[in-house]
């Protein structure tokens, strides 16, 4: 049987207990309604640890949008049966709200160096705030060694490292690849929502994302952008909130391409009022 924690104080016994001198923890944390995608980062959390510990957290504080918060699906007994069927071994954290806000529910005030005010920052105020909070919080408790993040929310990837490093925190932070579907769209719990027809038009996200990487080789920034602009304008069936492509350590958006840089590309569409991400290097 699997080891399922409610509280943080008999999980950091518990940790406490299995620790040897060279033993490492390895850190997924997840809001839970997991997929593929959440499981092959728990995947190679498991190949490069000793231990791996899973947290399941419907973050309040992350969510500017209190309907967004409500909906946000709660699977618990789902999720826990999808991991102890990857590995009966991996240790799950599902704190209540007060075991990890204590009584006050509540953002702290980061300076991530400006990645903050780019992309999701623009569309979601405060969210990045409440990301901090919760992922510095859970790494309080969970002591990682490494931490395992996907590329799919790339922003939340970058936000991760700084507040590491500006910390001092001593976690590695490992990026993994985007998990995609067959069609190529990006998992995400909220492709569960779309109807069978969306879902398959919805792979015209990442068929452009692929296309603007191609056009990139020969043309400027804004001329992608115009182009990725157009393809979603002639399609009743999105709405395009952003496109942006951006320097990946800075997030600042692309105005000439410069040879030193690595520059990536940044959607967010609308399908039916499901607000789908994705992004693509473009190296
Ligand atoms: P959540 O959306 O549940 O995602 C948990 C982790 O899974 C994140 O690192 C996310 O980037 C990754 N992920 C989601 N879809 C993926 C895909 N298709 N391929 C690869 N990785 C994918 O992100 C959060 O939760 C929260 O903000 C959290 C970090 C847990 C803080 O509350």
């Amino acid at each position: 049987t699997m080891p399922i924690f409610y509280g943080k104080a008999a999980l950091i016994d518990f940790l406490n207990s299995i620790k040897t001198p060279h033993s490492t923890i390895g850190f997924v944390p997840t809001m839970g309604a997991l997929h593929q995608g959440h499981l092959s980062l728990m995947q190679q959390s498991l190949a490069e640890n000793n231990t791996t510990v899973v947290s399941i957290f419907v973050n309040p504080t992350q969510f500017n949008n209190p309907e967004d918060l409500e909906k946000y699906p709660r699977t618990l007994e789902a999720d826990t049966l999808k991991i102890a069927q990857l590995d009966s071994n991996i240790i799950i954290y599902a704190p209540t709200v007060d075991d990890i806000y204590e009584g006050k529910v509540a953002s702290q005030d980061f300076d991530f160096d400006g990645l903050e005010n780019q992309m999701e920052g623009k569309f979601r105020p405060g969210h990045f705030n409440g990301v901090g909070t919760i992922v510095k919080r859970l790494f309080e408790i969970v002591s990682p060694t490494n931490a395992y993040f996907g590329e799919k929310d790339f922003q939340q990837l970058q936000i991760v490292k700084k507040m590491v490093s500006k910390n001092h925190l001593e976690v590695n932070i490992i990026g993994c690849d985007i998990y995609r579907e067959k069609n190529g769209l990006a998992m995400s719990s909220r492709n569960e929502r779309l109807s069978k027809t969306e879902r398959e038009e919805a792979s015209i996200i990442y068929k452009t994302l692929l296309e603007a990487k191609e056009k990139f080789k020969t043309q400027s920034c804004q001329e992608v952008k115009n182009w990725v602009t157009k393809v979603f304008e002639s399609n009743s069936s999105f709405d395009l909130e952003y496109f942006e492509i951006a320097d990946e350590e800075t997030l600042l958006p692309c105005s000439e391409q410069l040879k030193n840089k690595n520059y990536r590309a940044f959607i967010a569409v609308f399908v039916n009022n499901i607000r789908l991400i994705d992004t693509i290097s473009l190296k």
